[in-house]
């Protein structure tokens, strides 16, 4: 069998505290400090596994609160209107940005802010088929890999499935461990589940929701132009929010397919077999339907 994940494109990953993290953006003592972080009660995270839709959600929350964002006269990206908390790529400062502070995640819930559990916060927690997101990762990597012209170690579907089941260097942790992690301990957080699935099939139903959630209204045509703007083919189209800028290359490799159920396109019919075998049991105790297919 082929190696699994050992990087992310040409950064390293390291182990610290059970999860994984990009080497040369993050220090161990960065990540410890983030225990203390001051945490505003109007502060909103959105926290995912990565390929979850991750993008998406922070491009609607700045739309949802920011009028020059959604008559597109801001000129400001999506990673510095929703900037990551355990990677700081473009060096906010944190402490000197206005309320709300909207930030986004892709911590295992044991590393979040030990305020964020003073439930005033607010967590968006969106979470993918695991199949989907898979497929979406292993897309992501290659692509990656082609970015930074690394030839070794590429991964074909079958071997990468393998890493992703069984978590060996996968970043950050294992899918299943993220997900169930954020659930059991939600009673802890000031928390909204949404999916993928739910957003592609009602994003104006999610985009009420999250907008309840945030206790923010939006009047009909505001709604109008979040969804506009959401929507896949101008988000892919947008340079700001399609994270073209993200590794100093132009390329848009974080708008793909954008769809449900890319996993039949690629994955054997004995690789979804294994799959469900490893994963199904523990799918079970997870209080999600997962859609596993557009129809
Ligand atoms: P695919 O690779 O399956 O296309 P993340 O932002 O967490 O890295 O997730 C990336 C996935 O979200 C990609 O999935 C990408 O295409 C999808 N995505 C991003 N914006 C989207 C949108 N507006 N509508 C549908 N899917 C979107």
């Amino acid at each position: 069998m082929e190696e699994a994940v050992h990087h992310i494109a040409n950064r390293k990953l390291f182990l610290h505290r059970g999860a994984y993290f990009l080497e040369g953006t993050v220090t161990p003592e960065y990540i410890d400090s983030l225990e203390d972080f001051q945490v505003r009660d109007s502060d909103v995270f959105v926290i995912t596994y990565p390929k979850s839709g991750t993008v998406w959600t922070q491009h609607i929350l700045s739309l949802i609160y920011h009028e020059e964002h959604r008559n597109n006269t801001g000129h400001i990206p999506t990673v510095d209107r929703v900037p990551w908390l355990e990677y700081n790529w473009t060096n906010v400062d944190y402490e000197q940005r206005p309320s709300p502070r909207l930030f986004s995640s892709h911590l295992p819930h044991y590393l979040a802010p030990k305020r964020m559990k003073n439930k005033k916060a607010k967590v968006i927690y969106v979470t993918r088929n695991p199949k989907d997101n898979m497929v979406s990762s292993y897309h992501f990597t290659h692509m990656m890999k082609k970015l930074y012209e690394i030839q070794d170690n590429i991964p074909d579907i079958g071997a990468f499935m393998e890493g992703y089941l069984t978590g060996i260097e996968v970043f950050p942790c294992l899918w299943i461990d993220h997900v169930s992690g954020w659930y059991a301990h939600k009673e802890e957080f000031n928390i909204l589940f949404l999916s993928y699935e739910e957003m592609i099939k009602d994003l104006r139903g999610v985009i009420q929701k999250i907008c309840n959630f945030l206790d923010k209204q939006l009047d009909d045509q505001s709604m109008e132009r979040v969804v506009g703007r959401a929507a896949f083919r101008t988000m892919k189209a947008d340079p700001l929010a399609n994270y073209q800028s993200v590794g100093g290359k132009e390329l848009h490799f974080f708008m793909r397919k954008g769809t449900i159920g890319d996993w039949k396109n690629i994955m054997t019919v004995a690789q979804n077999e294994r799959f469900d075998r490893v994963l199904q049991e523990k799918l079970k105790d997870l209080p999600i339907k997962f859609i596993w297919d557009i129809n």
